[in-house]
Order: C-alpha cells, then sequence, then structure tokens
C-alpha cells in the first residue's frame, strides 16, 4: 500500500466495522487538519485528466457543480474556466480547510451529503463533475450514489465522470473501490447519454489508466 492511503484505510476500516460507510471521511479530514493524519487526494493541481478537458471549454453563463470536493483543487479549476460553480462535501472540515486555501474565490463551497442533496440541486447544473467520489463510497452504494449524481444535471447539460477503471468481475479491498466499464454506462440514467468514454493513461503515471466519461442530458 502507498504509505500516503495509510491513514484513509484505517479511519475507513473503522466506519465499515461500525456500519457506517461514509462516517470515515470527517474523522480523517480532522485528524490530518490536526497535522495527525495525510488525506491522500490532496494534491494542489487539479485532476490530470481535467486540464486537457477543459483546453476548449468555456464556462460562461453556466453553472456547474463539483461533487465530493474536497479540498477545492477540481472545483477552482472550473470556475478557472469561468463556470458559476458550486462545490459540495460529507465534510464540514474539508469544506472549512477549502473556503481557508481559496480566500476570495467565487466558489461556492457548501457542506452536504451526495445521499440526500439540496431539493433545489435536482436538475439544476449545465455541468455536473464527479472525480473520484463515488469510487471512495463502497459498492453497497453505488447505485444510488450513481442515480444521484446523473440526477442533478439540467436538460441541455453535461456529466463528467472521472474514475479509476476495475475490470468486470474482479473484487477490491478498498477504499478506493474503482468503477468497471458497467458501473460507468450506469450514469446513463434520467435522460443522460453516453458522449464520449474513455481509458486514457495518466500523464504522470502511463502505465495507469482510468476512465474520463461525458454524458449529455
Ligand atoms: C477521494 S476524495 C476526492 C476529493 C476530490 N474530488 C478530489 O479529487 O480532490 C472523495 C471525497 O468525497 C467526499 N464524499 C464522500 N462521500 C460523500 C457524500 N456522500 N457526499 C458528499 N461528499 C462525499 C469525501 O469527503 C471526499 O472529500
Amino acid at each position: 500500500m502507498d504509505p500516503r492511503d495509510a491513514d484513509a484505510s484505517r479511519f475507513a476500516g473503522e466506519a465499515l466495522a461500525n456500519g457506517e460507510p461514509t462516517g470515515w471521511f470527517e474523522p480523517l479530514y480532522a485528524a490530518a487538519s490536526g497535522g495527525q493524519a495525510v488525506v491522500p487526494w490532496d494534491i494542489p493541481v487539479p485532476h490530470a485528466l481535467l486540464p486537457e478537458w477543459g483546453r476548449e471549454v468555456d464556462g460562461s453563463g453556466r453553472s456547474a457543480l463539483v461533487v465530493g470536493c474536497g479540498y477545492g483543487r477540481d472545483a477552482e479549476f472550473l470556475a478557472s474556466l469561468g463556470f458559476r460553480t458550486t462545490a459540495f462535501d460529507i465534510s464540514a472540515t474539508a469544506i472549512r480547510e477549502a473556503r481557508r486555501r481559496h480566500p476570495g474565490s467565487d466558489v461556492e463551497y457548501v457542506t452536504a451529503d451526495l445521499l440526500n442533496p439540496p431539493a433545489e440541486w435536482i436538475g439544476a447544473f449545465d455541468l455536473v463533475l464527479e472525480s473520484i467520489t463515488v469510487q471512495s463510497m463502497p459498492p453497497s452504494l453505488r447505485a444510488e450514489a450513481t442515480e444521484r449524481v446523473a440526477g442533478m444535471v439540467a436538460p441541455g447539460g453535461e456529466l463528467l465522470v472521472i474514475s479509476g477503471i476495475r475490470e468486470e468481475g474482479v473484487e477490491v479491498d478498498g477504499p478506493p473501490w474503482p468503477l468497471t466499464r458497467g458501473e460507468i454506462d450506469a450514469f446513463a440514467t434520467g435522460g443522460l447519454r453516453p458522449e464520449k468514454i474513455e481509458r486514457l493513461p495518466l500523464p504522470a503515471n502511463p502505465e495507469t489508466s482510468s476512465w474520463r466519461a461525458l454524458f449529455t442530458r
């Protein structure tokens, strides 16, 4: 195991044993804010597959929602493209830290649960970005999480999904629990259609590929 993943695995193991599948994020962020844990996805640049996607994108006049935004690296990137950006996370500590790290940001950072989102977010966003959040939730929550993500895309809007890859039939002992092709295809629900589903090598680590999948509604 990558040593950066050790704290996340420990907190996840404890929460899952207590029957709280998303109960490990807040304790992990809280420990990290006291310098007692490492958040493995705390990287000060957007996800490696976002900048190339964003090269031709103008978000002016469009709204975006970032699911499970953590410290806001992808939300700030979308805001830099012109999107009126809302970003949410289940961890209040992560949201506090995102606001602290990005003073003066135009992003609206909100504490919220993907599995119980504010009603006004349903069908409301021109772009929804789900980057490595659904894969951080155990497979028992996958179908519900997928439906919730897709449900926040406005008519005429887009959903961009970035995720690690798991081959069909392969079991993993997460976190994370990367997505199979079937689980990517499952985002095509509630009127969403797949536009482009890619398996792309990560620029810094070409032996590893990730999904980048675009859906339109
Ligand atoms: C693997 S991290 C990725 C964070 C961010 N997308 C990034 O790439 O930096 C998954 C994030 O999803 C958040 N999360 C997990 N379950 C959630 C839920 N049910 N609702 C909202 N956020 C959630 C976690 O707190 C965590 O910040």
